[in-house]
């Protein structure tokens, strides 16, 4: 949710800017602007609306020279999509850029237009930078201490980045609720919402902490923390390659992300099966090992796709390790009075590690007397791995389309692993786990197969991408894929799609059957086919369009279109069937020529609650 970057060079920075900026546009991509300190010591600011492309477009022949500049990609919170609403913003000789939300802006607004700060935007931003001003005025002091005295008096989640024509050597960056990394390089410094940005030009990276104010020069960063001390942050030699945020044969991040899903899934499970018998987590203690004996309960808390995660490990949680598993929305968890079931374990999913909801959620958790807490996660150093007691990386590689398919099902794999652990840990024998980590084994070579049978698809999604609304069906734990396959098709091709348990069906959607509404359902052969044919018999005799992805046989009748799909252990059935699904989506929505990487008004990572 808005992308940031910033640097401080010896160099001029313009084309970096914005090639960073326009890796960063999965964080939003309503506008984009920037912001450069001229050799006359002066602001140069250009901003539009639209994508970064239109950025480019408008810097081109303009002839922009600055060795510090901010860039900014926005995902629209306070105030529409206007250029005046894009940042950087400017007081006088400090500008900003700006992620997050600013909770009590309408107040401090008030109050500085008293001051006689005249509002040239409706954003939050713009009274953060005016409020630097006016304390920086009051005071007759740097702009360090302005920073200080201000944060006090903003109330909300935010990271951010200023620079200052009276000292353009210097960028200030602060963190709080919202992630900014700093690169290092040789004689110059970066900063971003995520190392994606910079990756072409650095490796080493410093994750800042929960209230850091770093100050950052071309030769040197000092970082405060919360307490106004100086403090030294791990450097991280990242391990991403910049190569994997390329698209290569591909047309879309999300079509390659579907394809390496088999990769992502065997460098989930690399180095964490023993002899290729049992699962070993080296990132968890013997403490939580401990803890894993003595839980009686598992509470999962997580949003969009990881919640549909979450919500096919509760099947596993309960009927492989008989553990009673409850699994909610975080926006939702947050909103309640919560009643703690006895030894209770507390457990996050987030692609991100940075979505704002399920952060509050952990945070509120621990007032709550959990046993303890982990989180399942695919970004090392985010604000969930920094927080949580306990983190199990997904390992999926960088995930760049807005709508989640590789994090997913590694999130699936980790969750299945974790289930054996903690059967094997409880019941002190091991004989699931070793029939769990045989068909994890099997899964890559699965959906290597699966992908394969990706030209029938095609033509399943040639039928279908006309349509104005869809309805997705499952039983048990193809449920949540259900849900899954209808939020991916809502995500990338605007179709509206519901899900339903497949039982449900009777209780009142049966009502909308007709020939406009195809109906895909998931529907592997196990002890539940022969309720689910019942349901088909239900949808036919009404005249509906089916489309049924099993490996069942089927009677054929002349509405049913069946996608034959390969046997699968059923245990791993979730992971497999969910792939045509994302595969029936990405086609549907190349039909449509919809923008596939960055559907509108959605973001990849959202750092609001
Ligand atoms: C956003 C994204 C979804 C994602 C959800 C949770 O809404 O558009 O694709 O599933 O956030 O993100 P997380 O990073 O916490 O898994």
């Amino acid at each position: 949710m808005c992308g940031i970057v910033a640097a401080v060079t010896q160099r001029n920075i313009i084309d970096f800017l914005l090639e960073s900026i326009q890796r960063l546009e999965y964080r939003g991509y309503d506008s984009s602007g920037l912001a450069l300190i001229n050799k006359n010591n002066n602001f140069i600011r250009v901003r539009c609306i639209g994508k970064v492309s239109q950025l480019i477009k408008k810097t081109k022949n303009k002839k922009l020279f600055g060795k510090i500049g901010l860039a900014h990609t926005r995902w629209a919170t306070h105030g529409k999509v206007s250029e005046e609403n894009t940042h950087p913003h400017i007081s006088s000789h400090i500008a900003i850029v700006h992620n997050g939300i600013i909770e009590n802006s309408f107040q401090l607004r008030l109050f500085l237009e008293k001051q006689g700060y005249i509002f040239y935007s409706d954003t939050d931003t713009e009274v953060i930078v005016h409020l630097l001003h006016w304390e920086q005025k009051k005071t007759g002091k740097s702009l360090l201490e302005a920073m200080h005295n201000s944060l006090i008096r903003l109330h909300g989640n935010y990271s951010m980045v200023v620079m200052d024509t009276h000292n353009s050597s210097r960028l200030i960056a602060v963190c709080s609720g919202s992630p900014l990394i700093i690169g290092l390089g040789i004689g110059e410094n970066f900063i971003a919402s995520d190392q994606i940005a910079l990756l072409n030009i650095t490796k080493r990276f410093i994750y800042l902490k929960e209230g850091d104010i770093a100050i950052v020069q071309p030769e040197q960063t000092q970082i405060f923390n919360k307490h106004n001390s100086i403090v030294q942050r791990k450097i991280i030699q990242s391990d991403v390659q910049y190569e994997c945020v390329k698209k290569g044969k591909y047309k879309h991040y999300m079509e390659k992300e579907i394809y390496e899903q088999p990769t992502s899934i065997r460098n989930t499970l690399k180095h964490r099966l023993k002899n290729n018998k049992t699962i070993d987590f080296p990132e968890l203690g013997v403490q939580e090992k401990n803890i894993f004996l003595h839980l009686e309960h598992i509470q999962i808390v997580a949003c969009g796709t990881s919640y549909h995660a979450a919500m096919v490990s509760k099947h596993w949680f309960e009927s492989i390790a008989n553990i009673p598993c409850d699994v909610e929305v975080a926006s939702e968890f947050s909103s309640r009075k919560l009643a703690v079931r006895k030894k209770s374990f507390f457990i996050t999913l987030s692609q991100s590690g940075e979505t704002a909801d399920t952060l509050t959620a952990l945070r509120i958790s621990k007032k709550l007397g959990y046993l303890g807490n982990l989180t399942i996660c695919n970004m090392k150093g985010s604000s969930l791995v920094q927080e949580s007691d306990n983190c199990l990386l997904t390992k999926a590689g960088i995930e760049i389309g807005v709508a989640s398919t590789k994090s997913f099902t590694t999130q699936l794999t980790v969750l299945l692993m974790l289930v054996a652990k903690i059967v094997s840990i409880k019941q002190k024998k091991n004989d699931i786990e070793k029939k769990i980590v045989k068909i994890l084994n099997i899964l890559p070579y699965r959906i290597e197969e699966i992908l394969k049978k990706n030209q029938e698809i095609k033509n399943i999604a040639k039928k279908l991408y006309h349509t104005k609304n869809m309805i997705f069906l499952g039983r048990r734990d193809q449920y949540p894929i259900a849900m899954e396959g209808a939020l991916k098709l809502k995500e990338i091709s605007y179709i509206h799609a519901e899900a339903y348990p497949s039982g449900e069906l009777k209780h009142g959607p049966l009502a909308l059957i007709d020939k406009n509404i195809p109906i895909i359902i998931t529907a592997p052969n196990n002890s539940l086919i022969e309720k689910t044919k019942k349901n088909i018999q239900e949808i036919c005799s009404r005249g509906g369009l089916i489309y049924i992805f099993s490996d069942a046989e089927m009677n054929l009748e002349k509405n049913i279109t069946l996608f034959k799909v390969p046997y699968v252990e059923e245990i791993i059935a979730p992971i497999f069937y969910i792939i045509p699904l994302q595969l029936l989506a990405y086609y549907i929505a190349l039909s449509k020529g919809t923008n596939i990487d960055q559907p509108r008004n959605l973001a990849k990572s959202v750092t609001v609650e």
